[in-house]
């Protein structure tokens, strides 16, 4: 016959949409053992429930900074994982070099020059993660790599109103502050790409600020690293519309 499990212990309960949730034992004031959910709904621990409860990995109890460490790795592993570090005000997280992003609907004090010379040249997982770690690692290999002339591209994915444009813009604005020269040219590129969104755009029910088309940014750079041209495409067919490429 199993034990209910004890105080302070973090099991996965049914969530009743398929996706189960996380949720901690505790002793109630009547000296009851009782789950509390992530939703903060309370489960009673009987004969009946007590098999359905499943023992939570210790790595998703606090959350990971790359999801690869994650021991429930499954969906509700992941996401959990998320909100854990959402409600920390923690907005990026790895999984290994993929970055997950998201959207925080607020101005944080992520993006300033302080934080572009912190992961200036640094290895990817190093420090927290960033926007600015990508943007990073894919500016130095292009460099490593600068005699083959390997192009280097980033996808941002996501549904409406998930932040790729944003992100696509934060990372043109590292790129401009690392490539060094801040010509006239980097000035440009940074100018242009909101003209180019207020005419493109559209409001609707997910975004006020909707593109209605997946860009494609291709950014030259000199042999020492300069940015010296770049040109935005759009893509014309909806199966793209919720890709930015740079
Ligand atoms: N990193 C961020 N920090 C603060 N706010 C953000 C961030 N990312 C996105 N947002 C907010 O979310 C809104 C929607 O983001 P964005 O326009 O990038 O979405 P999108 O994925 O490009 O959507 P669509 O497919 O509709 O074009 C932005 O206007 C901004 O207010
Ligand atoms: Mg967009």
């Amino acid at each position: 016959c199993p034990l209910p499990p004890p105080q302070g212990e973090w099991v996965w309960v049914d969530s009743g949409q398929g996706v189960p949730i996380g949720a901690e034992v505790k002793l109630t004031d009547t000296g009851k053992l009782q789950l509390f959910d992530d939703e903060g709904k309370e489960h009673e621990i009987n004969k009946k429930t007590e098999d359905a409860f499943r023992p939570m990995h210790p790595t998703s109890v606090n959350g990971v900074d790359d999801m690869i460490r994650l021991g429930d790795l499954n969906e509700a592993g992941l996401l959990r994982n998320l909100l854990v570090r959402h409600k920390e005000g923690i907005i990026y997280t790895y999984t290994g070099s993929i970055l997950v992003a998201v959207n925080p609907y607020q101005l944080l004090p992520l993006y300033t020059t302080e934080q572009v010379h912190l992961y200036t040249d640094r290895r990817l997982g190093e420090l927290p993660p960033h926007v600015f770690a990508i943007a990073d690692s894919c500016f130095f290999n292009m460099r490593r790599n600068k005699k083959d002339h390997v192009p280097v591209c980033v996808c941002f994915s996501g549904e409406s109103g998930a932040g790729k444009t944003e992100s696509t813009k934060l990372m043109l604005q590292f790129l401009a502050a690392v490539s060094g020269q801040h010509s006239w040219i980097e000035q440009q590129i940074l100018e242009a790409n909101p003209i180019l969104e207020a005419f493109g755009n559209a409001k609707t029910i997910r975004n006020d600020n909707s593109s209605r088309f997946g860009k494609y940014i291709d950014i030259n750079f000199t042999m020492g690293g300069a940015i010296e041209g770049a040109k935005i495409e759009h893509f014309s067919s909806l199966a793209y519309k919720h890709w930015d490429l740079c």
